[in-house]
């Protein structure tokens, strides 16, 4: 078993270099390099990130592998090949894609992401699970990502890919992804360990907030400080960071995030119909139940305010609905 898992992770990372070389060196990488230059990655975000490209052919990492005396069945197992349904053989797991290793906490490649060129399904192919890699137990770039956690005691956490690396390049080092996946207990104790706040940095859609609302409760519950920056709608921290430049996305974005209640107060807000009175009345209520769930009084006492001010209600009977319920949750 340990030396199955030495043998695999040898593979991954000879496999690592070879689609580096094939992007940065050989004819087969071209269109997949200049992609990455129309998506502002440099060559030195190419090298950080170790991204490298699979040819649109069958047999591109088989042979290579074979070469090396790789066990294939091993490399199957290992999620690097797939075998033929006939039985007669391997072929490659990833063909025409750009890769993205993905690393352990140690900072060995365990598994891969490979990113079609624009438009196609799907999107993203990942490794399948592996004894190398389980996704829900993962964050991308964390082996690289920590160091700069414990120095700043916040981790920023983004969703995909191209966001890690951009938010890197704009100088935020301290941001790992959950490549898509819901964020997990096992995540947040991996970031527990090392930060005592999470910036929860996902996309400025539906999905995204939906998202971030999900992850709090988690990391709540890990005892993480919990903040959220929140992107303009339809755009993502890449998005973002390519349109306005990394100072904005440091000034505006990560430097101005809103504490754990009041995104959830906007995002109620926001799923009510504020046009209607029901909608409204309905929005007070549920705002009442979030502000509640505060354990300080004075954080309480501000948000009733505020509310009161907006729907012109008089704080008492807002404090007193909401020093019930705030009791009840005790
Ligand atoms: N993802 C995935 N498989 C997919 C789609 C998404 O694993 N088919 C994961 C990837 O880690 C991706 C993340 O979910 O980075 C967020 O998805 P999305 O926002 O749709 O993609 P982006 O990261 O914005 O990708 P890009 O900018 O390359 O379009
Ligand atoms: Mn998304
Ligand atoms: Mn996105
Ligand atoms: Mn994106
Ligand atoms: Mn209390």
């Amino acid at each position: 078993k340990q030396r199955e898992r030495e043998l695999m992770l040898e593979a991954h990372e000879l496999t690592a270099k070879l689609y580096n070389y094939l992007l940065l060196n050989t004819e087969f990488g071209r269109a997949a390099k200049q992609y990455l230059a129309s998506r502002g990655i440099t060559d030195k975000l190419i090298e950080q990130f170790r991204i490298g490209f699979a040819p649109d052919r069958w047999d591109t990492l088989v042979t290579f592998l074979t070469r090396r005396e790789c066990d294939m069945a091993l490399m199957e197992k290992g999620g690097l090949v797939s075998a033929k349904n006939d039985g007669s053989g391997y072929v490659d797991r990833f063909r025409d894609r750009i890769m993205f290793p993905l690393w352990d906490r140690d900072g060995k490649v365990v598994a891969f992401a490979g990113r079609v060129l624009g438009e196609g399904q799907p999107k993203y192919l990942n490794s399948p699970e592996t004894p190398l890699f389980n996704k829900s137990g993962s964050l991308y770039h964390f082996h690289a990502a920590k160091s700069n956690m414990r120095k700043s005691g916040q981790a920023v956490l983004c969703e995909g890919y191209m966001d890690v690396i951009q938010a890197w390049s704009a100088g935020v080092e301290e941001a790992v992804a959950t490549m898509g996946t819901a964020l997990t207990e096992q995540h947040a104790a991996i970031l527990r360990r090392n930060a005592s706040e999470v910036l929860i940095c996902y996309d400025g859609d539906r999905a995204g907030q939906a998202a971030a609302l999900k992850a709090m409760p988690i990391l709540e519950k890990a005892r993480l400080g919990t903040r959220v920056a929140v992107l303009p709608k339809g755009q993502d921290p890449d998005d973002f960071i390519r349109q306005n430049g990394p100072e904005r996305f440091r000034q505006e974005i990560i430097g101005h995030p809103v504490s754990a209640v009041k995104f959830k107060l906007i995002y109620s807000r926001n799923s009510h119909t504020m046009v209607e009175e029901e909608g409204r009345m309905r929005y007070v209520k549920d705002a009442v139940r979030l502000i509640a769930e505060l354990d300080s009084p004075i954080e309480r006492e501000f948000y009733l305010k505020e509310l009161s001010a907006e729907f012109g209600m008089s704080l008492e009977t807002l404090k007193q609905d909401c020093h019930r319920m705030h009791m009840q949750m005790q």
